[in-house]
């Protein structure tokens, strides 16, 4: 394992698009790995979409009230399932965002947008998290509990200073939550080695601690859930996606029942379903002289088709064509079934009688048959509540960028020439930028006749991700006149460099004035542990 924020470890080498920062960044080159503690990196955002499932951030964008600027800019270029969580924003109903931060060293300008992340949404009325992932800096990095202290401390001033209401939001620390814990052992019910050493390449020398912050980060993303199911935000970068994932399957697994369509008393795979689907509808049901279509039908139906006309393999065929014969004289009739996964006995008996209409119980399912899939997710999950259970929706992300190194490259820590930090004297903070690498030309001629390439340039991704702030004209008016050749280097490096200083020294008092409020959230500054 290496020493560094993975967040900066695997930010991009490539250029990036400038504005509209859209598509994906160089096409070609695409070693994508999402590593949540390796130096992965992201050469090609469009490889995340085709390769992961990762979907667009645009696609959801017109759902989204008031998009914050990193939306509007496409710094947010990726999301899970985002669209419950606008639609709960757009009408005012329960959400909430919760982010974690690894203490290993100072917070700088590429956390901030996860601040700002997780400010945006707490200001649309979400429910905001913000959480200090002590546990994994100990297990994963090996951070001794003084620095972790020394470090939370200055994330959370950060996150406090740039605009986190503590007494509508919370803030925790992994190890003082027990709570969380007690979330954490029972997830760590439902996953096991085999799959953590398909998603992280763990091994025998793994130790038991990371693992344990791994069921730990899945509590940390199911906690605002804790009171009560609702839409849930995780604003990160795309290598903690396989964190996201495997938190959406275990919210999953979690759930007392499962809800699906069914034609008669039998199980169907998906794409078997599929075809039994078709085949009702081609059949026309009310035409049959008794009412019954049944089983039989269907198969003699399938039977008749040629295979080249169904778009099922052989085997599928097959396998429906060998339950529908089973089952004979059944009729066949469209029913939703709940399916019982991990309720209680009590649950189970409670969903039976919460069944309006007509119902049939068997041993681990049940089948309705007058209430829409919709409905009976609603009351699947209501029943689940009631009686005991989380109900958990499956967790959101959104995706944002990584901000390229000022001086190209990786913005990394361990370099310190490449990153910002939010406790940067403004005058370093000044030099840095001043220092920085450009996408100009040789010569200011060449400029002027060429313009510069903003999309590469580090510079101009300062003014796209921080310091144009909510200006869309300000930073479009920066990318316009770079690539239209007005704008040269040096003086745009100045200007940047002054809002770089400002912005710093601004922050940093601020650091100041929240010190109080950070003194009286509740939070534990101190570790009570201390090896
Ligand atoms: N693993 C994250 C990181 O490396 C930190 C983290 C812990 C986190 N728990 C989380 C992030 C929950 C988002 C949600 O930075
Ligand atoms: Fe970058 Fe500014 Fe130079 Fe354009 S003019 S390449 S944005 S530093």
């Amino acid at each position: 394992m290496t020493g560094d924020d993975p967040r900066e470890e695997s930010a991009s080498g490539e250029p990036t698009t400038g504005e509209p920062l859209t598509d994906g960044g160089a096409a070609g080159a695409d070693d994508v790995a999402l590593d949540p503690w390796g130096s992965s990196s992201v050469s090609d955002y469009r490889n995340l979409f085709e390769e992961f499932g990762i979907e667009e951030f645009d696609e959801v964008l017109e759902e989204v009230p008031n998009p914050h600027y990193l939306m509007r800019r496409g710094v947010i270029f990726g999301h899970r399932d985002y669209r419950p969580v606008a639609e709960a924003l757009q009408n005012d109903e329960p959400a909430a965002v919760l982010s974690g931060f690894m203490p290993t060293g100072d917070p700088h300008i590429g956390h901030k947008l996860v601040f700002d992340e997780i400010i945006w949404h707490q200001q649309q009325g979400a429910d905001a998290y913000g959480l200090i992932a002590d546990l994994e800096a100990n297990s994963a990095r090996g951070m001794s509990w003084a620095e972790i202290d020394e470090h939370a401390r200055d994330y959370l001033l950060s996150l406090l200073a740039l605009g986190f209401d503590p007494e509508e939001g919370e803030l925790y620390r992994q190890s003082t939550n027990r709570e969380l814990q007690d979330l954490a052992f029972e997830l760590g019910a439902e996953a096991n080695f085999s799959e953590f050493q398909a998603i992280y390449g763990f091994d025998g020398e793994t130790d038991v601690s990371h693992m344990q912050s791994v069921v730990t980060q899945m509590a940390d993303i199911l906690y605002p859930q804790l009171e009560e199911p609702k839409p849930t935000v995780i604003p990160v970068g795309p290598d903690q996606d396989p964190h996201v994932r495997l938190a959406r399957d275990l919210a999953e697994r979690m759930r007392f029942f499962k809800v699906s369509e069914a034609y008669a008393s039998f199980e169907l795979e998906p794409d078997e379903r599929a075809l039994v689907a078709e085949f009702y509808e081609r059949l026309e049901p009310e035409a049959f002289d008794d009412d019954q279509l049944r089983c039989v039908h269907v198969a003699e139906a399938l039977e008749e088709t040629p295979l080249s006309e169904l778009e099922v393999d052989a085997d599928t065929l097959r396998s429906v064509l060998t339950k529908l014969e089973e089952a004979g004289m059944e009729p066949v009739r469209p029913r939703t079934r709940f399916f019982d996964r991990r309720a209680t006995d009590e649950a189970f008996d409670a969903l039976i009688d919460a069944i309006d209409g007509e119902k049939r119980v068997y041993e681990s399912h049940v089948d309705a048959f007058e209430i829409d899939r919709a409905a009976a997710e609603a009351l699947a999950r209501e029943v689940e509540v009631d009686t005991g259970g989380y109900g958990f929706q499956p967790p959101s992300s959104v995706y944002h960028r990584f901000m390229t190194g000022l001086t190209g490259g990786k913005m990394s820590s361990s370099i310190p020439a490449s990153h910002i930090s939010l406790l940067d004297d403004p005058e370093d903070g000044y030099d840095k930028v001043k220092a920085a690498t450009t996408g100009g030309r040789e010569t200011a001629e060449e400029q002027r006749e060429k313009g510069g390439k903003a999309d590469e340039c580090p510079v101009y991704e300062l003014y796209a991700y921080l310091l144009a702030g909510d200006d869309d004209e300000f930073a479009k008016r920066v990318y316009d006149e770079c690539v239209g050749g007005e704008r040269l280097c040096g003086d745009c490096k100045e200007q940047a460099a002054q809002l770089m200083k400002e912005f710093l020294a601004e922050h940093q008092e601020k650091r100041e004035e929240v010190a109080d409020l950070l003194e009286q959230a509740d939070i534990e500054l101190e570790s009570p542990r201390r090896r």
